[in-house]
């Protein structure tokens, strides 16, 4: 086989055809139905129990954090009312073995000790703080929800996996390393990233109807009714039923197709699902999400090396470590102006010396793995809206991808036009990605204080059974 004909074949493999993405996004709506009955799917569907959408006009001062797939941030949000809200924030990068290990003490420690750190800077002396702080805790792994305050954790994802969370309630793990410090904290709060954007971006844009995130791993959450969810029929609280309250359901998409019906996975994808920790789940995001991008461009590259067709006579040891290259690699390479950037880069990273031929290759891999990854992203948007009979409004929008990798949000807004039809200007289409506000600070803060009222007016905030 020449290069020629091996790119070709990538090139169709990589391509979603408009019938795919209509023929992917009606079994999604199938998922997403099923993961909401009774008897539940591949995608948890996971209620959340964010009642009632935000008004604006909540005000307070609220600690919130956000356990990411690469970083921790912790926030002390301010909010003014009418829309508006004011923070300080510190990011502190999560150690690299601390995203696996055999006990959580390690990663809830470091957690609790950069929060107190982090108070003692925003409030002096910790004796000076009256009560306990409120704080919301954006955890974005799935967590399975029976109340506001309470997750266990279903599996990790993202390539965390530490012994000893999953099939637990992170709440009171991370409650306890708090209390080892003393510091004057009550998490009142765990939200998903997607719920928290979908509730930030609420607070200030009304016509927000899902929250979602593009990054290191994907998911998606929008407000459904809670008395129109069958699996929690005869399991609501009277107040929520009697009010049918709207509920933000966070999806956990990434597991959509998990059974394999219609995503086009290739061999590269089914490697990355064979290697990773937890073989047989995400299949969706393993597909689109940035911890998997660049994994995917370099086991293209070692197959095309393995069948000697690109980097003849050149050691290619350092690309032969998993995940060498991570998803900054395909955004940097296609984004770059001038191409022997590429060169330089491939020079620097992995001593290979690369020909004008293989750097064309390489950005042209580039575009075609960026391209499928917005195209498949848009199937789980265009599922809520058909679920949900959306027309329009505004996919609140976060992520490294996202905000990032270049020509996402065009190629997006393409794919969903393949979908919809609109035929019309883009920036005329009814459904529109928004940039995002700042979910997991803003929204955690939101959402706590949400929670707060709720229980002051003696308001339900979890399944029957706990309350
Ligand atoms: C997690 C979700 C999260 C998403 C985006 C996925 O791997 O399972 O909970 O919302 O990543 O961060």
């Amino acid at each position: 086989m020449s290069l020629e004909e091996a790119f070709e074949e990538t090139k169709k493999e990589l391509t979603i055809t408009t019938d795919q993405l209509n023929e992917i996004t009606n079994h999604f709506v199938d998922e997403l139905n099923k993961g909401a009955s009774v008897n539940g799917g591949n995608i948890p569907m996971i209620p959340s129990w964010v009642l009632n959408y935000p008004t604006g006009n909540e005000t307070g001062e609220y600690l919130a954090i956000d356990l990411g797939g690469t970083n921790l941030r912790v926030v002390l949000v301010t909010l003014l009312g009418e829309g508006k809200f004011k923070f300080s924030s510190e990011k502190y990068p999560i150690p690299e073995p601390m995203r696996t290990g055999n006990s959580p003490d390690e990663l809830f420690d470091f957690i609790a000790l950069n929060l107190h750190n982090f108070v003692i800077s925003q409030f002096g002396e910790i004796n000076k703080i009256e009560k306990p702080l409120p704080l919301g805790f954006t955890f974005s792994y799935p967590a399975l929800q029976t109340a506001i305050n309470t997750g266990v954790l279903k599996t990790w994802t993202k390539g965390f996996d530490i012994d000893g969370v999953e099939g637990n309630d992170v709440v009171p793990i991370l409650q306890n390393s708090i209390n080892k410090l003393k510091t004057p904290i009550n998490v009142v709060a765990l939200i998903n990233d997607t719920t928290g954007t979908l509730v930030a971006s609420k607070y200030s844009d009304n016509k927000t109807i899902m929250g979602l995130i593009f990054g290191t791993g994907v998911n998606g959450a929008y407000y459904d009714m809670a008395n129109e969810i069958p699996k929690l029929h005869g399991k609501l609280p009277d107040d929520i039923v009697e009010n049918n309250e709207p509920m933000a359901i966070n999806c956990e998409y990434g597991a959509f197709d998990n059974e394999w019906k219609v995503l086009p996975r290739t061999k590269y994808d089914i490697q990355i699902d064979n290697e990773s920790p937890r073989p047989g789940e995400q299949f969706y995001e393993k597909m689109i999400a940035g911890y998997y991008l660049g994994e995917v461009l370099r086991l293209i590259l070692l197959d095309y090396y393995s069948k000697n067709l690109i980097f003849k006579d050149q050691n290619i040891k350092p690309l032969q470590v998993p995940f060498a290259m991570d998803t900054s690699y395909p955004s940097r390479i296609e984004e770059a102006k001038d191409k022997s950037f590429i060169d330089e880069l491939f020079l620097e990273s992995f001593n290979i010396k690369i020909t004008s031929i293989e750097r064309n290759l390489i950005h042209d891999l580039c575009i075609l793995i960026g391209t499928r990854a917005a195209r498949l992203s848009v199937c789980g948007i265009a599922a809520i809206c058909k679920k949900r009979n959306y027309t329009s409004g505004h996919c609140a929008s976060d992520g490294s991808v996202f905000n990032r990798y270049p020509n996402f949000k065009s190629r997006a807004h393409n794919a969903l036009n393949d979908i919809f039809q609109w035929n019309c200007d883009t920036k005329d289409y009814p459904i529109q990605l928004i940039h995002a506000e700042d979910g997991s600070g803003v929204g955690a803060a939101i959402i706590a204080c949400l929670t707060e009222k709720r229980l002051e007016q003696g308001k339900s905030v979890g399944i029957k059974s706990k309350i």
